[in-house]
């Protein structure tokens, strides 16, 4: 039983009162009802389905298969000479070997079209800790990252909580399919400078989540012309890169930067984490990538603060660096991927519901907007009450992650089996036959 302590008024820092995390949205609160009541095909039928959680569950078997038959990896190497380098290594530099397996991965996922340099390469507990990393080296409080909307909810916190910078949104719409264009990002560098407020740099994620789609080449260049002009930074977190459902699809800011001999790279860093393409979020490895050496210094620094435990690292140096497994990997868990896509796609085709084209991530982008009551964030989060309390699943509303049109909500298809996939779209499908019946009656 938990003990109570009666709480007195001893106060606490601003950042511990202050309520930058963001974690009073519906992004987190349809979590929190998920975990009150989980679906289980057996034990809980008519619980809730989470499809507000991009995480990658397709591919389990394949990294199972390799730990079983790579049992000495887990351990981080046979013998207790292994246990004890792995007890005390405690470099910020992390093992060279994960380093140079690390780097040899992000480059298979690019299709081998950019290369990445070991000694570049900064490690962090996840991308959560690289963006908050960059943040900190990049801005200082109360200068702004403008982030093109709609943008990943986990943001707010990130970018925003403890390093006091301010997030400039850049807003997209569906008029051109949420594309970053040069006037939204000239509007809200002038919408920041109006208020005084110091654009230090622009963050985007490639490919988009919550959209599941990657950035044009064309785009690129657009942006990389745009933070030159400007002379601030871009943050390109590619989380998403190895999701993309083919890899000639995916284009990273580092090809872009190698067509132009790296010309401005060093205002560009790349974020990177084995959470989403491994499906690995416990165990928290994430990476900077920068073009700039001041900031990867400084990055290596304060990486003492947010740390990968040697062990992980040995796991991981051996399992990516096993060419026959990434390639495996990478080739497997994108077609699976891929197929779980096209299912939920047809599935809400079915019911009437159309998609963003995307073509990566474990998600899809999808417009609910013909169903609100009021097209305002309002009817948007009655609707979205409705999925969570009547239809029990919990998927996100745009608003959740800035998107300035209300009705879209990014649904997660890759944190579940095939079976309870297909229950979700089930209920959708009633649910979108209940509204049709009674819209009719109400014309009648
Ligand atoms: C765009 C983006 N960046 C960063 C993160 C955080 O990832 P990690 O688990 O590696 O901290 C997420 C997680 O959903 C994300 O979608």
């Amino acid at each position: 039983m938990a003990i109570e302590i009666e709480q007195p008024t001893v106060g606490l820092s601003r950042i511990a009162i202050s309520d930058t995390h963001g974690e009073d949205s519906p992004y987190f609160a349809g979590w929190k009802a998920y975990d009150e009541n989980p679906y289980d095909e057996s034990k809980n039928p008519s619980g809730v389905i989470q499809m507000g959680l991009a995480e990658n569950q397709v591919s389990f078997d394949l990294l199972e298969e390799y730990l079983e038959q790579h049992s000495e990896a887990c351990l981080g190497g046979s013998g207790i000479s292994s246990f004890r380098e792995n007890a005390l290594f405690q470099d910020y530099h992390g093992l060279k070997t994960f380093r140079k397996a690390m780097a040899s991965f992000m480059e298979k996922i690019r299709g081998g079209r950019a290369k990445f340099d070991p000694e570049r390469i900064v490690l962090t507990a996840g991308a959560t800790a690289a963006n908050e990393l960059l943040t900190f080296i990049l801005a200082d409080p109360g200068d702004a990252l403008l982030v093109p909307t709609p943008y990943y909810p986990g943001f707010d916190r990130d970018l925003r909580w403890r390093t006091g910078v301010k997030i400039v949104p850049v807003h997209c719409d569906s008029s051109n399919n949420f594309q970053i264009t040069p006037k939204a990002l000239e509007d809200a560098y002038n919408t920041a400078t109006s208020m005084n407020i110091k654009v230090r740099g622009l963050l985007m994620t490639n490919p988009s989540n919550p959209l599941g789609a990657a950035i044009q080449r064309s785009v690129l260049k657009e942006i990389l012309d745009f933070v030159t002009r400007k002379n601030i930074h871009l943050v390109s977190d590619e989380i998403y890169s190895g999701s993309v459902f083919s890899s000639s699809e995916f284009i990273s800011i580092a090809e872009i930067l190698e067509a132009r001999n790296y010309k401005d790279s060093e205002r560009v860093h790349i974020v990177y984490s084995l959470s989403k393409d491994l499906g690995l979020p416990g165990f928290r490895v994430g990476t900077i990538y920068s073009y700039n050496d001041k900031v990867v210094t400084t990055a290596r620094r304060m990486s003492s603060f947010s740390l990968i435990s040697s062990q992980t690292q040995h796991l991981l140096a051996s399992m990516l660096s096993d060419t026959k497994f990434t390639e495996n990997y990478i080739k497997t868990n994108r077609e699976r991927l891929r197929k779980r896509y096209e299912m939920i796609i047809e599935g809400l085709k079915k019911a009437g519901i159309e998609c963003l084209k995307g073509n990566a991530g474990l998600f899809c982008w999808m417009n609910l907007s013909p169903l609100l009551e009021n097209p305002t964030r309002e009817g948007e989060l009655d609707l979205w009450d409705s999925f969570l309390h009547e239809v029990k699943l919990n998927i996100s509303p745009g608003s959740s992650c800035h998107c300035s049109e209300p009705g879209w909500f990014r649904v997660c298809f890759a944190n579940m089996s095939e079976q309870t996939l297909d229950v979700a779209l089930k209920r959708i499908h009633e649910f979108m036959e209940q509204r049709k019946s009674k819209k009719k009656l109400s014309l009648q």
